[in-house]
């Protein structure tokens, strides 16, 4: 029987992070050392806050530590208009039963990486802040790195500007520190996160379960209806739980050795992952992208991680 993959997710609750985080607590495969926290889809306030509602609410333990509140350079960009004022609108979800750790999230990963007896993966779903410093606190920690699966960035889709996606957009200079780290990198971009959608009639569905399944019934249909206001997406588009998905089952996604480089100075390009594709710049590979999904098995790890929830309540 191998060892579970041992991952620490970092996020930015957010909708569909929220989602991510029951997938990797109720998946057999991971086994989940921490969560941390950044600001992006909302301060970090509200996005350590919204993990530890979650946690409470599918009632898991699980350690949060708090992490950075701002980009390395640029200013915060949050996204309300997606996720609401809470960062995580459109269902009554419980008190935190318990709060975050006194450690900071960079603290947190850097020594629960010198810590594990073997490699970690990181999964991002947020901007690459915390990431990135601890990266740059402490180097060594790179060879305790199993591999960084980050959602992010896009060869041929955005959403945050005309070319750039929201993770990548909020932090470029944090992506930049991971892309160029030499640590191994699967990109779970917009090309397959934004094919990764619940149907209005599957979030629906979910009303006829436990407390978990309606809770994210009321979370996924809020979600649901800003995507389609704003991006004219039918459905909920599970960018993050695509990324933790692609950990416990790496089938789940089908994937491109290229080079990626993110863009720092484009006055309309910035945050943008130049995603060579067809090699073209001649440059070292540094990265897996993710071109393909297999939907229906996604969905089905999705759901039924879901169903575990209620039935573990
Ligand atoms: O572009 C989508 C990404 O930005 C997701 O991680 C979503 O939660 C937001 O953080
Ligand atoms: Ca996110």
């Amino acid at each position: 029987m191998s060892a579970k993959k041992r991952i620490i997710l970092d996020c930015d609750p957010g909708h569909d992070d929220a989602l991510a985080i029951v997938l990797a607590c109720f998946s057999e495969e991971p086994e989940l050392l921490g969560i941390t926290t950044v600001a992006g889809n909302q301060t970090v306030d509200k996005t350590t806050r919204n993990a530890l509602r979650v946690l409470s609410l599918i009632g898991k333990d699980i350690p949060v530590a708090r992490g950075c509140e701002r980009p390395l350079v640029g200013e915060l960009v949050t996204a309300p208009e997606v996720h609401g004022e809470s960062g995580l609108d459109g269902a009554e979800l419980p008190e935190p039963r318990f709060g975050p750790v006194r450690e900071h999230a960079v603290e947190f990963i850097v020594r629960t990486l010198r810590e594990s007896p073997s490699p970690v993966t990181l999964i991002a779903t947020g901007p690459l802040t915390n990431v990135a410093l601890a990266l740059r606190l402490a180097p060594d920690i790179a060879g305790k790195i199993e591999r960084i699966v980050l959602m992010g960035g896009a060869a041929r889709d955005a959403n945050a500007t005309p070319t750039a996606e929201f993770n990548i957009f909020v932090d470029p200079e944090a992506a930049h520190i991971v892309f160029t780290s030499g640590v191994p990198i699967t990109m779970v971009g917009l090309d397959v996160t934004n094919r990764a959608l619940l149907t209005p009639e599957e979030i629906q569905g979910l009303k006829d379960g436990g407390p978990v399944r309606r809770a994210f019934a009321g979370l996924l249909s809020f979600y649901a209806a800003a995507n389609e206001r704003l991006l004219g997406i039918e459905g909920a588009p599970l960018h993050d739980p695509l990324a933790v998905a692609a950990v416990i089952d790496p089938s789940v996604i089908t994937t491109q050795r290229v080079h990626v480089a993110v863009e720092l100075c484009g006055s309309h390009t910035r945050g943008t992952t130049a995603v060579d594709l067809y090699r073209v710049t001649g440059k070292p590979s540094n990265a897996e992208v993710a071109l393909d999904l297999d939907l229906p098995r996604f969905k089905r790890m999705v759901l039924s991680a879901l169903e575990r929830a209620d039935r573990s309540g």
